[in-house]
């Protein structure tokens, strides 16, 4: 077994984390002030979202400088002073390795864009004229610069082009800083969007409905290239370090592909983010159309997950990141009759699978969707991009907005609700996004020592991944496929046989008996009956 295969890890995106100087921005201090809440809450890993310094039109996804720390979130040494903090509890740090694309303001792409002749101008995707592709971000992915008159590719923002990975020297220097990193002492890299590095022939994609433009997505995501440039990237960087985390951001990726990424005898990554469950309640207007999830099609997805990396590679699990919605607004009820219970209902579901769990800030509170009220509450480039264009195309500004409230990355992004104090204890100061006003009721303090809070619930799963294998290495079989109401599951190893029952509904219904019960959510369980919401662990009988 190797050491990822039974812990959990926990983001931090540092920006909505805790703010240390108040400025109403979270920073390094702010991380370092609560590494006790992670250790607590019994995570092994602690991920962080890119600090590095950056323009932040992407939040800092979009880098100028791979090997510093941007100053409104701290300095280097205080990032060696995090990360002894970490290791001095036991746990590890795991970097965001943002290298499909640089800021615009990154000295290479600078450099690149001067001239024609620039030594740096194959290190970007330069091209005379633009395919038709559509940016994630809206509108085309391509830039015209006026300098050389030539288009410069960005699958993201315009303030992100993309890098070309076909240079060999730009990926040494990629590797160069990598190493520099590990060397450093961070524990691992989590890759954004990882299997978009190799591009294919750059050519017109099908035209997308009610756009100018196409999907060029056949020619980048999985990419000709992309196996062998992380058996590269393994070799030149991790091969003869002691076991580290490395895990790929995939959008797009197919099982058959995920297999291939994560066979350990090919050495390329540990594990992929597949992204097919969090689709499941999209619409063909894609992500900001959303629809209820049904549950028979959340089990067919994650099922044929579990059983596709059952023999060969290996599953991460989610339901949270800073892209994503709260998933107790999404998939559970933030109602407050059941926002405790389903919070804790679809937490039990997810940490009992097969894989490593990522546990995203906030998500391990309860913390809800915001009740955004007009776009002028949206910080994030996507959501503020999609708003500008959808009215361009006729659509109605509630329409819109509606879809953002439901599906907009904000929700991940407000502030962490650390306390009833002003400002949720995250700032002195307003924050740079609005604070959720359900933290006087939803925060940390009053749910530490409740033994059936949320917290306590995620502490509790966390520590049954650690205490018993069939946890984290057993079997999994998936039970009543085809009930719309009931997630049920048996896992096994040896002769450890656990079965997990999930009642993903409002109303009260009849299970089967089981043996023992290891763990549930709500106090009292009655035989034969899952209430609404309930979630229950037993041994098999
Ligand atoms: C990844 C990140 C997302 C970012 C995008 C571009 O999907 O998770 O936050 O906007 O890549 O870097």
């Amino acid at each position: 077994m190797t050491w990822w295969q039974n812990s959990v890890v926990y983001q931090v995106y540092p920006r909505s984390f805790a703010d240390s100087n108040g400025d109403g921005v979270g920073d390094i201090g702010g991380i370092r002030a609560h590494l006790d809440h992670i250790a607590s809450l019994g995570a092994d890993v602690i991920w962080l979202s890119p600090v590095y310094p950056s323009p932040q039109d992407d939040n800092g996804y979009d880098i100028s400088d791979y090997q510093d720390i941007d100053p409104v979130f701290g300095t280097l040494a205080e990032f060696d002073l995090l990360l002894a903090e970490v290791h001095e509890r036991g746990m590890k740090l795991v970097m965001d390795l943002v290298v499909n694309h640089t800021s615009d303001e990154h000295p290479w792409f600078v450099e690149s864009r001067s001239s024609k002749d620039s030594p740096k101008r194959e290190w970007y995707l330069w091209r005379p004229e633009p395919t038709n592709w559509q940016s994630v971000f809206s509108g085309s992915a391509w830039e015209l610069d006026e300098a050389t008159g030539e288009y410069y590719l960005h699958l993201f923002s315009r303030k992100q082009p993309d890098l070309n990975w076909e240079n060999p020297a730009l990926r040494q220097e990629i590797y160069r800083m990598m190493r520099w990193w590990l060397d450093r002492g961070v524990d691992g890299f989590r890759m954004d969007v990882i299997n978009l590095i190799s591009k294919g022939e750059l050519v017109d994609g099908p035209p997308i409905p009610g756009t100018p433009y196409g999907d060029g997505s056949a020619s980048f995501v999985n990419g000709p290239r992309v196996h062998e440039y992380l058996q590269e990237m393994h070799s030149e960087v991790f091969a003869g370090r002691p076991a580290l985390l490395t895990v790929g951001e995939m959008p797009g990726v197919p099982l058959e592909e995920a297999r291939l990424f994560t066979d350990p005898a090919r050495r390329e990554v540990d594990m992929v983010f597949q992204f097919e469950h969090v689709c499941l309640d999209q619409g063909p207007g894609g992500k900001f159309d959303t629809h209820p999830l049904r549950l028979t099609d959340l089990k067919k997805s994650l099922g044929r997950w579990q059983t596709g990396l059952a023999d060969v590679g290996w599953n991460s699990l989610y339901w949270n990141n800073h892209d994503q919605p709260r998933v107790v607004s999404r998939f559970g009820d933030d109602s407050p009759e059941f926002r405790r219970d389903s919070a804790t209902c679809l937490a039990t579901l997810l940490h009992l699978h097969r894989g490593t769990p990522y546990v995203y800030q906030g998500e391990e509170l309860g913390m809800a969707n915001s009740p955004f009220a007009s776009v002028s509450d949206f910080r994030d480039i996507e959501s503020l991009n999609y708003y500008s264009f959808a009215l361009g195309s006729g659509a109605s500004p509630e329409t819109v907005l509606k879809g953002l409230c439901a599906a907009g990355r904000d929700n991940a992004r407000t502030p962490m609700q650390w306390s009833s104090e002003p400002h949720a204890g995250f700032s002195s100061v307003p924050p740079w996004i609005g604070v959720n006003p359900d933290y006087l009721e939803w925060n940390a303090s009053a749910q530490y020592g409740d033994t059936w809070s949320v917290f306590s619930h995620y502490q509790r799963l966390i520590r049954l991944r650690r205490e018993l294998p069939v946890v984290s290495l057993g079997d999994f079989t998936m039970l009543l496929p085809e009930d719309e109401r009931v997630y049920a599951f048996e896992r096994s190893l040896g002769d450890a046989r656990l079965v997990v029952m999930c009642n993903v509904s409002g109303e009260a219904v009849g299970v089967s008996s089981a043996g023992a019960l290891v763990l549930g959510n709500m106090p009292d369980p009655e035989d034969g009956v899952l209430r609404a919401w309930e979630a229950r662990v037993h041994w098999a009988v």
